[in-house]
C-alpha cells in the first residue's frame, strides 16, 4: 500500500470489532494474553505452554539458547518428530476424522483421507524413501502440484528425518535445477501431469528437462505420482509411485529429532539473481506453526479449513501441512485455479464442503472484485466464520469487499503478516480479541516484539515511515540460510546489529500501535503475491542473445498488487522488434516461470545513469508507474528520461521499442 493511500484511506478511523457472536465462541477469550506473553516472566511461559500440547519424544531442558547470536536455538535438548504430532498424535481421537478432502480440478474429483488413511499413505512411502537410501539429513526435492501425494510425501521425509525442498510446481525446469543442486538432493518426487485452466500440464517433462541442467547434484532417483495419465517418458532410474508403495509396510517407526535438527529448506527471492535457502528446523518451527494456526484461526474440531495458497511457498507449508494437521483439523485442497470451468468455482467448493474457515491472497481478493459478485449469487456462503488474507498488503476497498460480500459481514478478517523466514504469521489479529483496521495487519501476535525504527535505529514516531524489525527472537524463526551462514547474518542481522531482526519491509505505526505495512524496500519485489527478485529476472535477460543491459522494476496493478517492467538494451548495432521482445518473454518464463511473465518490454537505446554509471531504477519505477519523475540532476544522460517517458505514456503493454 503506498503511503497516500494510507494517508487518504476514509475508513482509517472505522474499526471493526469482533461480532459477539464470533468471540462468545472463540478459542481465546482473555486479553491479557498479550500482557503476558510480551512480560519478562511469561514469555518463556507462554511459548512452552503450546510446546506442551505436542508429543515429545524427549522434553526439552532450555526454552532458548543465546550463547552464539544470531543462531538461536528453542526448546533445547528435546527430541521430537514432526510427522508423529501431525498423525499419529490424533489417531486414537480422530481416526476416522478426514485429515484431507482434495478437490481435483475436474468438477465432481474429491478425494477424502482420514487420519488413517495419512497415517497409512505415509509410513508406506516414508518407507519406500529408506529403501531407496534416504537417511536423516538427507535432502529430497519434491516438485509436485496440489495432489494429496505433496503432503504426504512432506509428512514421510519428516517421518524419516530427511530434509525437504518442496519446489513450487509453477517454477521453471531451470529454477528446478538451480534449486536441487543448491541443495544437493538425492531424490525428485513429482507426477506425471496436472489439471491447470482445464490443460494438462507435463509435469514430468519439465522435471526431466532440470535433470538435464544439473552441474552439481546427482538425483538417484525420480518418484512419479499418477495423476493426469499422460503419456510420459521413463528411464530406469524414474518409478511410479504407486508401484512402489504396494509393497511397502504400512508401519514406520519415526526418527528421534532433536529440536534444532534441519526439518525443510525453503527457497525464496533475495537481493541477488541466486535464490536463498531458508532453513526450519524441527522443534521451534512446528511449536510455532502449531501454535499460531490454533489462535489466529480460532481452530475448532468440526472446521472445515482452506487455505488456497500453494504448498510450493511457506503460507502452504505452515498453514496448510503443519499448522492445521498438528492440530488435528481437516484441511481442504484444491488442485485447481479459481475461473475453472467457471468463476465461481471457490464459492463452489465452499458450498459443497461447508468450509468455515477461508484464508487467500489479496490478489485473488481482487481477482474475484472485478468479475462481479454475479458469481456468488448461486452459492450459500453461509457457513464461513472467519477470513484470512495473506502476502501482500490488501487495499481497503478489497478488504471491505471481502468482509461484505464473502463474510456475509459478519466474519473477522485475519491479516497475515509474515515471511518465509518467520516461519509463521509475526503481524495479525487474534479474531475474537483484535479490533481490525481494514488495510492494517493490526500488532504483533502475543510473544513476538515488532516496531519500526528510523535509519537511525531509534523507533519511528506514529506515521512516521519506518523499516519492520523484530526485537526478540521466536520459535519459528528461519535458523539459518543453507550453506550460507554469513549471508543470514548479513541479509538479515547486520542492519541494527545483531540482535535484531530486520525484515526488510517498510511500515508505519499509527497512534494506537497498529502497523501499517507498505512493502519491501530490497530488491525482493512482490507480484500477485509471489515473491521474486528483481535481480533473478534481470540475470535472466542478461542471458537473452544480443541483450546488453537491462533493468527490471515494478509499477501498480489493480489486480496483481504489482506488475513487471523490463527496460532492455541491446547491444550495439542490433535493431531491437517486437521478436527480440518476445524472446525475452520467453526466456524469463524458461528460466523462472509464467509467475515471472513482465506485463511490459521496454527497449531502449540506453538506460538512465548517475555519472558513476549505476542505473537509476527509481526513475524507471517512476516511468513505468507514469509518477512525477524528480529531480534529474545527478544523471549522466538526463534526456533519456523524456525519450522513455513518452514512449512508456504511450504504450501499456506487451513490447514498446522507445525512441
Ligand atoms: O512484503 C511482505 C509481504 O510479503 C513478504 C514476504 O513474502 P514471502 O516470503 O513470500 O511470504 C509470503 C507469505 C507469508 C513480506 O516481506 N507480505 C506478506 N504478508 C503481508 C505482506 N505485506 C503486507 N501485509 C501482509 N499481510
Amino acid at each position: 500500500m503506498s503511503d497516500d493511500e494510507i494517508k487518504s484511506f476514509p475508513e482509517k478511523k472505522r474499526m471493526f470489532y469482533p461480532p459477539r457472536k464470533f468471540v462468545e465462541q472463540a478459542n481465546l477469550r482473555d486479553p491479557s494474553v498479550y500482557s503476558r506473553a510480551t512480560s519478562e516472566e511469561g514469555w518463556e511461559i507462554f511459548w512452552e505452554d503450546f510446546a506442551k500440547d505436542l508429543e515429545w519424544i524427549v522434553p526439552w531442558e532450555k526454552f532458548i539458547d543465546t550463547s552464539n547470536i544470531p543462531f538461536y536455538k528453542f526448546f533445547v535438548g528435546g527430541r521430537i518428530n514432526v510427522s508423529y504430532n501431525c498423525i499419529d498424535r490424533h489417531l486414537e481421537t480422530k481416526r476416522n476424522k478426514a485429515a484431507i478432502i482434495w478437490e481435483g480440478e475436474p468438477e465432481g474429483e474429491t478425494r477424502v483421507l482420514t487420519y488413517q488413511d495419512l497415517y497409512r499413505e505415509v509410513s508406506k512411502f516414508a518407507n519406500v524413501l529408506k529403501s531407496l537410501g534416504v537417511g536423516k539429513g538427507d535432502r529430497v526435492a519434491i516438485y509436485l502440484p496440489m495432489i494429496p501425494e505433496l503432503p504426504i510425501a512432506m509428512l514421510a521425509c519428516a517421518r524419516i528425518g530427511a530434509v525437504h525442498s518442496v519446489v513450487f510446481a509453477g517454477f521453471s525446469s531451470q529454477a528446478l535445477a538451480a534449486r536441487i543442486d543448491d541443495a544437493k538432493a538425492k531424490i525428485l518426487i513429482t507426477c506425471d501431469g496436472y489439471y491447470r485452466r482445464g490443460k494438462i500440464i507435463d509435469q514430468k517433462a519439465r522435471a526431466d528437462e532440470a535433470l538435464k541442467h544439473l552441474k552439481e547434484a546427482k538425483i538417484d532417483h525420480t518418484i512419479v505420482a499418477k495423476r493426469a495419465e499422460n503419456e510420459v517418458v521413463f528411464s530406469e532410474k524414474d518409478l511410479w509411485w504407486h508401484e512402489v508403495v504396494m509393497d511397502s509396510s504400512q508401519k514406520c517407526t519415526v526418527e528421534k529429532m532433536d529440536a534444532e535438527d534441519m526439518h525443510f529448506i525453503i527457497y525464496t527471492s533475495g537481493t541477488t539473481g541466486k535464490p536463498k535457502g531458508v532453513v526450519h528446523t524441527v522443534g521451534g518451527y512446528l511449536v510455532y506453526a502449531y501454535a499460531t494456526t490454533k489462535t489466529i484461526f480460532d481452530l475448532k474440531e468440526n472446521d472445515i479449513y482452506w487455505c488456497t495458497a500453494d504448498i510450493g511457498w511457506i503460507t502452504g507449508h505452515t498453514y496448510i501441512v503443519y499448522g492445521p494437521l498438528s492440530n488435528g483439523a481437516t484441511i481442504l485442497m484444491y488442485e485447481g485455479a479459481p475461473d475453472t470451468p467457471h468463476k465461481g468455482r471457490f464459492w463452489e467448493i465452499i458450498e459443497k464442503h461447508h468450509v468455515t474457515i477461508f484464508y487467500t491472497a489479496p490478489t485473488a481478493i481482487r481477482l474475484f472484485m472485478k468479475w462481479g459478485e454475479k458469481y456468488l449469487e448461486n452459492y450459500d456462503l453461509k457457513s464461513l466464520r472467519l477470513l484470512g488474507s495473506v502476502g501482500e498488503p490488501i487495499n481497503p476497498e478489497a478488504w471491505w469487499w471481502y468482509h461484505n460480500n464473502i463474510g456475509g459481514g459478519n466474519c473477522p478478517i485475519v491479516d497475515t503478516w509474515w515471511q518465509t523466514e518467520t516461519g509463521g504469521a509475526v503481524i495479525t489479529p487474534l479474531p475474537s480479541l483484535t479490533p481490525l483496521k481494514p488495510g492494517s495487519a493490526t500488532k504483533p501476535f502475543p510473544g513476538i516484539f515488532v516496531d519500526v525504527f528510523n535509519e537511525k535505529g531509534e523507533p519511528t514516531k506514529p506515521g512516521e515511515r519506518g523499516y519492520l524489525v523484530i526485537k526478540r527472537p521466536w520459535p519459528g524463526m528461519l535458523r539459518t540460510l543453507f550453506k550460507d551462514p554469513e549471508r543470514y547474518v548479513s541479509t538479515y542481522w547486520s542492519r541494527y546489529g545483531k540482535d535484531i531482526y530486520f525484515s526488510g519491509d517498510a511500515a508505519k505505526k499509527d497512534e494506537d500501535g497498529y502497523i501499517w505495512v507498505i512493502g519491501r524496500v530490497d530488491d525482493a519485489i512482490k507480484v500477485a503475491g509471489h515473491r521474486l527478485s528483481t535481480m533473478e529476472i534481470e540475470s535472466a535477460v542478461l542471458e537473452v542473445k544480443n541483450v546488453a543491459e537491462a533493468a527490471v522494476v515494478t509499477r501498480p496493478h489493480e489486480i496483481k498488487g504489482n506488475e513487471i517492467v523490463i527496460y532492455v538494451t541491446p547491444k550495439e548495432g542490433v535493431e531491437a522488434d517486437e521478436e527480440m521482445g518476445k524472446k525475452v518473454i520467453l526466456h524469463i518464463r524458461e528460466a523462472i516461470g509464467a509467475i515471472a511473465t513482465p506485463g511490459l518490454v521496454v527497449f531502449t537505446s540506453d538506460l538512465p545513469k548517475t555519472r558513476s554509471g549505476k542505473i537509476m531504477r527509481r526513475i524507471l519505477r517512476a516511468i513505468a508507474s507514469k509518477d512525477e519523475i524528480g529531480d534529474l540532476s545527478t544523471l549522466a544522460n538526463p534526456e533519456i528520461v523524456e525519450t522513455l517517458d513518452n514512449s512508456v505514456k504511450r504504450g501499456v503493454s506487451g513490447v514498446i521499442i522507445a525512441g
